[in-house]
């Protein structure tokens, strides 16, 4: 009997999930099972996108001819020809001896390897940027080499704004009923499993992902469907941000991975002690038997945190087995940026520590930490101050202290003077950033380069009364747009003198541009857009500071930057002085106004009326009123006395010390 689930009216799920799997690829053990996805388009033409494997094929077939409803199969479009997705494409050429095959030059001869096609099967090859017309919806074909092998593309559709995305963005275990990514809690109860999925699966080919990644940003994305686990409907940015993390061997957590081969449990005693030592230090471990967890949950664990240690006895003058197994899956997966710490045990010859350090060293970014502990059987009492060392050695690497500064008298020192802030030279951005679908931004100025290192860090400083405060510090990633001289005050008042709080300020924009983290930037009246994610984020009083790591950016026009100062002079508008008012006399029957006082004998020059038809002008007493005018929006704020300190602007939430005294 067909199990099949609709994800749009047009295409129907007709995959099947295998829980009897003992080790998906023969090595990497799948306890939850694993989901292998198809999926049927029912259109003018009829499209079915990949194959299962052999072992669900009988539920496969007939959930295809189910969902045919009786019509024939048009088009396979094949995107990946390992065997988990095209185990049954001979089989489902000879039900559907009619069926054009879509794919690329590399899967049709790959098709030659795997299988004896009919010689009259018929192809349709396609390359980057080729369409294709089924009726109502239109196709294009995205390489996407070595994610995971080097045949495999994408199929994007531009109808739906669908993405048929291959192995990437799919996790290990079976779907269990639920299709979509929102009928899971996908981030507690399958994150794991998507990242040992991504580690074990892709994560040797960073580079490559991170090209596809580059491809995906353009494109709007309405569902993004995977040949393993869900289909992506909602806060795919969530996820994509885990990929660009992953792809990148940029560690998720700040914390240490340990891992440790034992024969008769003196090294696992020592890393006790030492993760003891660390937890006593404030550092998060996570300590690993490699005698008892699969390489591949402690590689996806090494991939997750940013420091490890590997701890192993010595084994026939070499690396105990168990760990000479995850430091191979290591090094053959490429992990790079990380820190290492060796400990080795050897009774009469330890060698263990000396040939884990030569198989990592090649590792790009790869450092060691401290000198390598070598025991001889059991740890002694003088190298517990050695792991002492050690753990001292990798907490201030894990939590570098940042020693506190004592204020220091300066009793002659002239008072602060507002205006001397002026005088930075600041540039203006809009920070753009997306919660929960909704997008949010707000103009600042404080957008500044403070490492040149890869990643790049740039911070920025946000008034916490604003929305998009709030909603950096919930999403963890935003945009910066920096703005051009071109911009025009109207855009200022837009992003700068509301709060999101109160309208949608993105409700009317007829601009949606992206960058890959989902969240949207400004493409107009700007000269460069960088995308970020939060990695600390410091409370300065009235405002938050937040670090970031720069992921992506891109220049967008040569137009020169907005300063701070440009704004002032060139953009925002100069206040008109209110006209003033004089004494003398009006016209009542034309209205003239003659200054001053009227002689006996006067007549009016436009009416030729005498002083009897002229009444006076006094002008009124106005009565300044004393306050303070911001310098960023202009508001004037009536006050008698200083502004309180906690005061904000109620237009741009600027402070006290953006304003100056002024009387209107
Ligand atoms: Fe799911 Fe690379 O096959």
């Amino acid at each position: 009997m067909y199990c099949t689930r609709k994800v749009t009216d047009d295409l129907t799920w007709v995959g099947a999930d295998d829980r009897r799997l003992a080790c998906f690829e023969g090595v990497y053990g799948v306890p939850d099972g694993v989901s292998y996805n198809s999926y049927l388009l029912i259109d003018d033409k009829t499209v079915l996108f990949d194959t299962v494997d052999k072992a669900v094929s009988r539920t496969f077939f007939e959930n295809v001819a189910h969902a045919l409803g009786g019509r024939k199969l048009d088009y396979l479009v094949i995107s990946h020809m390992e065997p988990d997705h095209a185990a049954t494409i001979d089989e489902l050429t000879l039900r559907y001896p009619d069926v054009t095959v879509v794919c690329n030059d590399r899967i049709k001869t790959m098709l030659g390897q795997f299988f004896r096609l009919s010689d009259t099967l018929k192809y349709h090859i396609v390359k980057e940027g080729d369409t294709l017309s089924t009726g109502k919806h239109n196709f294009t074909f995205v390489m996407a080499p070595m994610v995971h092998w080097p045949e495999v593309m994408m199929t994007y559709d531009l109808t739906d704004k669908m993405l048929f995305s291959a192995d990437a963005f799919g996790t290990f275990g079976a779907l269990n009923g639920h299709l979509f990514n929102d009928e899971v809690d996908f981030f507690t109860d399958y994150l794991d499993e998507a990242r040992r999925y991504y580690t074990n699966i892709v994560g040797k080919y960073g580079t490559q992902v991170q090209a596809v990644l580059k491809k995906a940003a353009g494109l709007e994305l309405n569902y993004v469907c995977p040949l393993h686990g869900f289909v992506w409907r909602s806060h795919f940015g969530d996820f994509l941000d885990k990929y660009l993390k992953w792809s990148s061997y940029t560690p998720e957590e700040n914390g240490v991975m340990i891992a440790y081969a034992s024969v008769y449990g003196h090294t696992e005693n020592t890393v006790n002690i030492l993760a003891c030592k660390l937890a006593e230090r404030g550092v998060k471990t996570k300590v690993f038997d490699t005698s008892v967890t699969p390489a591949s949950y402690i590689l996806s664990n090494a991939f997750k945190y940013s420091h490890m240690v590997l701890a192993s006895t010595t084994y026939n003058a070499g690396i105990f087995v168990t760990m000479e197994n995850l430091v191979h899956d290591i090094a053959n997966h490429n992990l790079r940026n990380r820190k290492v710490a060796i400990l080795e045990n050897g009774s009469w010859a330890p060698t263990s520590g000396s040939l884990i350090k030569k198989a990592l060293s090649g590792l790009k970014g790869t450092e060691f930490i401290g000198e390598t502990i070598s025991l001889k059987s059991d740890i002694t009492d003088a190298q517990l101050a050695e792991l002492d060392a050690l753990a001292d050695a990798i907490a201030a690497d894990v939590n570098p202290v940042i020693p506190a500064f004592e204020p220091v008298e300066t009793p002659d020192a002239l008072p602060v003077d507002n205006a001397v802030f002026t005088k930075f030279n600041y540039g203006v951005e809009v920070l753009t950033t997306r919660v929960d679908g909704v997008d949010y931004g707000c103009i600042i100025n404080t957008a500044c380069q403070v490492a040149a290192c890869d990643p790049k860090k740039i911070t920025i400083s946000v008034i916490k009364k604003n929305n998009t405060c709030d909603m950096v510090m919930k999403a963890g990633k935003f945009n910066i747009s920096i703005l051009t001289e071109e911009a025009p005050y109207s855009l200022f008042q837009h992003f700068g003198f509301q709060s999101g709080r109160d309208v949608d300020k993105f409700a009317d924009c007829e601009h949606n541009e992206r960058t890959a983290n989902g969240v949207r930037y400004i493409p107009q009246y700007t000269n460069a857009v960088l995308s970020c994610e939060v990695i600390d984020v410091k409370d300065v009083e009235t405002q938050m500071l937040f670090i970031a790591n720069v992921v992506e950016a891109k220049v967008l026009s040569e137009e020169k930057s907005c300063t701070y100062a440009y704004y002032h002079a060139h953009i925002k508008p100069k206040k008109n002085p209110a006209p003033e008012q004089k004494a003398g006399y009006v016209c009542k029957v034309c209205g003239y106004f003659h200054e001053g006082e009227l002689p006996e004998d006067f007549s009016c020059p436009l009416c030729h009326h005498g002083p009897e038809d002229f009444e006076k002008v006094v002008p009124a007493v106005v009565k300044k009123q004393k306050g303070y005018i911001c310098t960023v929006c202009g508001h004037f704020e009536p006050c008698e006395g200083e502004l309180p300190k906690d005061y904000t602007c109620p237009l741009c939430h600027h402070g006290p010390e953006d304003f100056e005294p002024a009387e209107q």
